[in-house]
């Protein structure tokens, strides 16, 4: 450090920094900045120094609504914030520390220190580690809950049938009971299903893989569900290669991803419908096709509401879930997504999904052959 001046000398410790730093003044100019934080925006520091922060960081012509800068200079606080920023490496978590530079003599702050630490990857294992825990708690309640469940459905269907056998027996009131019994079984539906999402989950139900066509497959889903599409008046239109490969699939494993992608496809749609001005049909295409020469795939395609950008790194968390009864409360369990994934992998394929916010949504199960598979 000798023969240094004492400027050259801080000059090479902030340039020794691999985090960003830089100082902005009380009329917004950037006064310095290091070579780290210059290098992500392509340019050397003196490209920066002497140019208003807005319009360097930000694109601006003004004061950004949302600066922190201001804040510091206003009441000579340290601030701190996390944000996500699109820089040059791509999209990064950024923890940004805004420290006030205090005049002693007049008390007031003249320049703040802006130091920016990327904390992505600290980030995202936080986000791997939530998620373990997240797996380990449905683990543990899942293999009761499944129990308790089933208990209940079996109680509900024998309700049903003795229903039944009464109405076919005295003259009652036969649309109303009727109508009730609909609703015990669309309960019986939801509650067969959350059953069965638990169950593979917790516990992946030991079946053996045998070839079967893919089409054949789908339609028996299609059975499953044509009651729920029915009554949310959804049109289904199947557009299936005939000459597909049988393929080593878990049958009920499968259908029931599928049958599970069909009803968040449904669910897309009756909630574009709500609030949708004018005429709009809802439309499922099942498509399959082969995607490459060693894997096959099933293309759901609906057009309802899509999937918006704000929720798209959540929805294959297990207990995530938009849907909702209209009024705000949330009536989904959030497990559809993660048991199909799950299901999918098992097969050593995977889930695909595109979507466009108000446009729809298209979920892909992407399947290998297999070594044996014959046309
Ligand atoms: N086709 C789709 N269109 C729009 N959003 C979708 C679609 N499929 C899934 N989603 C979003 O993903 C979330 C999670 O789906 P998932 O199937 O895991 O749970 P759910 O449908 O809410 O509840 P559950 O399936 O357990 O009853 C949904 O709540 C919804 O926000
Ligand atoms: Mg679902």
């Amino acid at each position: 450090m000798t023969g240094l001046d004492k400027n050259n000398r801080y000059r090479r410790i902030i340039d020794a920094i691999s985090d960003g730093i830089y100082l902005v003044d009380d009329s917004f100019t950037v006064t310095a900045i290091n070579q780290a934080e210059a290098a992500h925006f392509g340019v050397h520091p003196r490209e920066i120094v002497g140019r208003k922060c807005y319009e360097v960081f930000r694109a601006r012509h003004q004061v950004c609504p949302d600066c922190m800068v201001k804040l510091c200079l206003a009441d000579c606080r340290q601030r701190q914030w996390l944000r996500v920023e699109r820089r040059r490496q791509g999209r990064q978590y950024v923890n940004i520390f805004f420290h006030p530079i205090i005049d002693t003599l007049s008390s007031r702050c003249l320049e703040v220190v802006v130091y920016i630490q990327d904390v992505s990857e600290r980030v995202v294992l936080e986000k791997q580690a939530m998620q373990a825990e997240k797996m380990a708690v449905l683990g543990q309640m899942a293999a009761g809950v499944s129990h308790d469940l089933n208990n209940f459905l079996a109680s509900i269907y024998g309700i049903i049938q003795l229903q039944q056998l009464m109405m076919k027996k005295e003259q009652r009131d036969y649309k109303k009971e009727e109508r009730l019994s609909r609703q015990l079984m669309k309960q019986v539906e939801a509650l067969n299903l959350l059953a069965r999402n638990l169950m593979l989950f917790s516990h992946p139900e030991h079946e053996e893989k045998f070839p079967l066509p893919l089409n054949k497959i789908i339609m028996d889903a299609l059975s499953f569900s044509r009651y729920e599409l029915e009554r949310k008046q959804v049109v289904i239109e199947c557009r299936l290669d005939e000459t597909l490969p049988a393929i080593p699939v878990m049958k009920t494993q499968l259908q029931h991803v599928l049958l599970n992608l069909m009803l968040n496809a449904a669910e897309a749609i009756r909630m574009k419908k709500k609030d949708f001005e004018g005429d709009f049909s809802g439309t499922i295409v099942i498509c399959t096709r082969m995607r490459d020469a060693d894997h096959v795939a099933v293309d759901i395609i609906d057009n309802g509401c899509g999937i918006p950008e704000s929720v798209r790194e959540q929805i294959f968390e297990p207990f995530f879930s938009t849907k909702n009864d209209g009024s705000g409360v949330v009536k989904g369990v959030g497990l559809g997504l993660t048991t199909a994934k799950t299901i999918v992998e098992k097969h050593d394929g995977w889930l695909e999904w595109t979507s466009r916010e108000r446009q729809g949504a298209t979920f892909t199960v992407v399947l290998p052959v297999g070594k044996n598979s014959s046309r």
